[in-house]
């Protein structure tokens, strides 16, 4: 495993639009293993390919016991609102407040290639819409309701 270099706003590669994932080979899996490493090494509970620089459509999360990996998230369904203050390892000056569902209905692959169509709530619904937003070249900062001051303990992804 390795470190990856952060990509940070202004940077254009976090303005594309990343591309659908076809084969699962040796290079997504290692890419995969660098990004959770990258996660955890930057304190974040989220990374998308991007933000590494790789426009591929794949996203780790940490929230839970173990990091999960998302091959080609999709978000099917959405309801609710919540609203929490959210960093981004991409635009690590500024934290805000940002509305987000707080039900999903999320399809993704996983490194095996079994497709999986899961429900979540609460934390983990603001990191996969965090995430997925990062695979279509949106950030957080385009949807924050109330920039808020820099501070420790904010979850970054
Ligand atoms: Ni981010």
């Amino acid at each position: 495993m390795a470190l990856r270099n952060l990509r940070l706003e202004g940077d254009e590669i976090l303005r594309k639009k990343s591309r659908i994932i076809k084969n699962i080979n040796d290079r997504i899996k290692i890419l995969s293993e660098d990004m959770i490493e990258t996660m955890n090494e930057n304190d974040g509970i989220g990374l998308a390919a991007p933000q590494v620089g790789v426009l591929k459509r794949l996203i780790v999360v940490d929230i839970e016991e173990n990091p999960m990996v998302m091959i080609n998230p999709e978000i099917l369904e959405k309801s609710g609102e919540q609203i929490i203050n959210e960093g981004c390892l991409s635009v690590p000056n500024k934290n805000g407040d940002v509305k987000r569902p707080e039900q999903l209905k999320v399809i993704y692959t996983d490194l095996d290639g079994n497709s999986h169509t899961i429900k979540t709530e609460g934390l983990l619904s603001v990191v996969i819409s965090h995430e997925v937003d990062h695979l279509n070249g949106v950030l957080f900062i385009d949807k924050v309701i109330k920039e808020t001051e820099v501070k420790e303990g904010v979850v970054k992804s």
